[in-house]
């Protein structure tokens, strides 16, 4: 039997404690052992709740109590959970999560400290929801040079563009809606700024790459600017606009972005909508591979927390080797050379230029890159 605890009750934590009670069987047979929860941390009480019983605001219980070996963080955020995770780890237990913000702030660190202690940090959560990404990216993937991933990685964002496109609501009802469907950051500017997706293209860069990427460093460019008059110009030839995040390598650098890009048919991400995600990897051996699937939401987000636990408590004994190095800012770009074709508009004039970089794409006022 393995011994479980939750800090974090909110959107991803519920659905964790959920998972796992509703799927006791199947984690059972994939963990070789149950894997039962023993504590719930957060600050807020719920007495109506089933977990009732379990719910403690002392995150000192679970760290003082040697029969947890696994924490699922899922608080969000750099305060406390970087804290209480620093202390799981010190601890000498496992900690799982879907926090995008601390593993590409601070994974690295966090990471060291794992390694440290002979036990694992696994954030498989923290990008692309409940899309199996990091571990096909790093394992499955292993043998080859990662030449580029592109793609859509907020939820958020994915669904108010959606939303938009469709006609019948506005920027503000689907942030409404988002927001009461889960998918938003508590504070939703984070995924409209493309910041989420900043901290997302991060962590797969420093995986694929075997360097640190500071998401203060990456050029990101949010939905807030999209106007209704181009996402109708681009439908008109079938193109979608899209909040797409970017890294490769090229000519010895690797470049990395976070800009809306317009998708057009022919391209996979095109047909990508609501609170789905799309991830391309391009490998020089296995070519380009799509993973799809929820990349928000309470429950595709908590089947991966648990997927990590479950490998957390497989790799108990041998923990799983993973991390990066520290980070070389001559070595990155903001993928200004890329050459790509451009979606260009002033006023009501607008045009598809021919492949060129940004500095040759003219004095247009709005220009987004086209991907095909
Ligand atoms: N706010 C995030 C999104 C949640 O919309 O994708 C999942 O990371």
């Amino acid at each position: 039997m393995a011994y479980a605890a939750i800090l974090g009750y909110g959107t991803v934590g519920s659905g964790v404690a959920k998972v796992l009670t509703d799927n006791g069987a199947e984690i059972e047979k994939a963990a070789g052992e149950a894997v039962k929860l023993k504590y719930i941390v957060d600050v807020r009480s719920f007495p109506d709740d089933p977990n009732a019983d379990k719910i403690i605001s002392d995150f000192s219980v679970v760290e003082n109590d040697a029969e947890v070996g696994i924490v699922a963080e899922t608080i969000g955020g750099t305060g406390v959970a970087y804290e209480f995770t620093k202390r799981a780890l010190l601890a000498g237990k496992s900690v799982v999560t879907s926090n995008k913000e601390l593993v590409a702030s601070r994974g690295r660190e966090l990471l060291g400290i794992a390694a440290e202690k002979n036990v694992n940090y696994l954030f498989e959560a923290s990008v692309g929801g409940g899309i199996p990404l990091l571990r096909p990216l790093t394992l499955c993937l292993g043998a080859n040079r990662i030449e580029e991933i592109k793609g859509i990685v907020n939820g958020t964002t994915n669904y108010i563009l959606t939303c938009m496109e469709k006609g019948g609501m506005s920027f503000e009802e689907a942030l409404d809606t988002a927001q009461r469907l889960g998918y938003a950051e508590r504070d939703p500017s984070a995924d409209i700024e493309g910041k989420d997706a900043c901290r997302k293209i991060c962590i797969l860069a420093d995986l694929a790459f075997g360097r640190e990427f500071d998401p203060e460093k990456v050029r990101t460019v949010g939905i807030g600017g999209i106007a209704a008059e181009d996402i109708k110009i681009c439908s008109g030839f079938g193109a979608r606009i899209k909040l797409i995040a970017r890294t490769g390598q090229a000519e010895g650098k690797e470049y990395i972005f976070v800009e809306p890009h317009v998708v057009m048919p022919t391209c996979m991400l095109n047909g990508v909508s609501e609170s789905f995600n799309a991830i391309l990897v391009r490998g020089n051996a296995v070519g380009e591979c799509m993973f799809y699937g929820r990349g928000a939401g309470s429950m595709p987000t908590a089947s991966a927390v648990v997927g990590d636990m479950i490998d957390a408590v497989l790799h108990r004994e041998k923990r799983r080797s993973i991390g990066w190095g520290a980070g070389n800012s001559d070595r990155i770009s903001d993928g200004s050379e890329l050459v790509s074709r451009w979606y260009v508009r002033s006023g009501e004039r607008w045009e598809l230029l021919d492949p060129c970089s940004r500095a040759d794409t003219g004095d247009w006022d709005i220009k987004y890159r086209i991907m095909d």
